[in-house]
C-alpha cells in the first residue's frame, strides 16, 4: 500500500477522483494511493461534507481489491482499515487513540479523523474498494462549526511531515489487510474492540428522537452496534443511533 502514490495539489475529493479512474477502467495496481494537498468538496459518511485546512492535513484514498470478500462481509474490511489507522496513530501519539464505531478515529472525546469506504461490487463480490481517509494533523485551530474536532498538533504541539506519516499509516493498513486476506477476521475483531470508544462504559445515546442510557457491549459480524440497556440488548445500524458526546 502506497508504493504507487499520486499527489494532487487540489481535487474535489480523492475518493471521487479514484472512483472515476476505476470506473473508466484505468488499470491501477492494488494499493495505489491518491493524496491531495487540498480537497474542496471532501465527502464524509452519510452524505456529510469533510472540511480540512489546505496543506495541513492528510486527505487520501487507497485502492484495494478485496475480491475475497462478499459485500455482506464488508464490515470486516471496515474493521481492518480502522484498526490499521488506529495502530499507526497510537504508534505516533501513544495511548488515547480510539475507534468510534464504526470507523471514526478519536482522541479523548474529540474526532481526529474519519474513514469513508466505497465498495464497488460485481454480483455479491467486492471487486474494488476505495478507502478514503482524512486525518487532522497540523491544523492548529478549528472553526466553531466543528466543535468536536482535534488534530495531532492539538495533542502533541508539533508539526508532522505528511508524507512520512502517510507511509507509516499505509504500512500499518497493509499489515492488517494481509491478516484479513489470510482469514484472521476473529483476531482483527478482538483488536478492533480493544480500541473501541466507550466499550463497556455507560453512555448516552439517541435513537428515534429519544435519548437513553446504555452500555456498548460489542459489534455484530455485520457491523451493528450492540447496546445493553436496563430493558434489553439492542442492535443498531449507523443511521439508527447517535452517540451523544459532550
Ligand atoms: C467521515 O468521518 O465522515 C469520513 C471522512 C472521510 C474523509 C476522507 S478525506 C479523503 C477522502 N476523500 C473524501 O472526499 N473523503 C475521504
Amino acid at each position: 500500500v502506497g508504493q504507487n502514490l499520486v499527489t494532487l495539489k487540489e481535487v474535489d475529493s480523492t475518493n471521487t477522483f479514484l472512483k472515476n479512474l476505476v470506473s473508466n477502467s484505468k488499470p491501477l495496481p492494488e494499493g495505489t494511493v491518491i493524496m491531495a494537498e487540498n480537497q474542496y468538496a471532501g465527502r464524509g459518511q452519510q452524505q456529510n461534507r469533510w472540511f480540512t485546512e489546505a496543506g495541513k492535513n492528510l486527505s487520501f484514498s487507497i485502492l484495494l481489491k478485496p475480491t475475497f470478500l462478499l459485500l455482506n462481509d464488508q464490515f470486516a474490511l471496515t474493521q481492518a482499515i480502522s484498526l490499521g489507522v488506529a495502530k499507526a496513530l497510537s504508534y505516533v501519539a501513544g495511548e488515547g487513540i480510539k475507534i468510534k464505531w464504526p470507523n471514526d478515529i478519536y482522541y479523548n472525546n474529540r474526532k481526529l479523523g474519519g474513514i469513508l469506504i466505497e465498495n464497488m461490487v460485481q454480483g455479491a463480490q467486492i471487486n474494488n474498494s476505495v478507502i478514503g481517509i482524512g486525518l487532522n494533523i497540523n491544523q492548529e485551530q478549528f472553526p466553531d462549526y466543528l466543535p468536536h474536532a482535534t488534530s495531532l498538533w492539538q495533542i502533541l504541539h508539533r508539526d508532522y511531515e505528511l508524507k512520512a506519516l502517510l507511509s507509516e499509516i499505509c504500512g500499518h493498513i497493509e499489515a492488517v489487510y494481509l491478516r484479513l486476506k489470510a482469514g484472521k477476521v476473529a483476531e482483527i475483531k478482538q483488536e478492533y474492540l480493544s480500541f473501541l470508544f466507550g466499550l463497556n462504559e455507560t453512555r448516552r445515546f439517541r435513537s428515534n428522537e429519544k435519548e437513553f442510557e446504555g452500555r456498548i457491549t460489542g459489534v455484530t459480524e455485520r457491523g451493528l452496534l450492540k447496546i445493553q440497556t436496563d430493558e434489553a440488548e439492542y442492535e443498531y445500524n449507523l443511521k439508527e443511533v447517535e452517540f451523544l458526546i459532550n
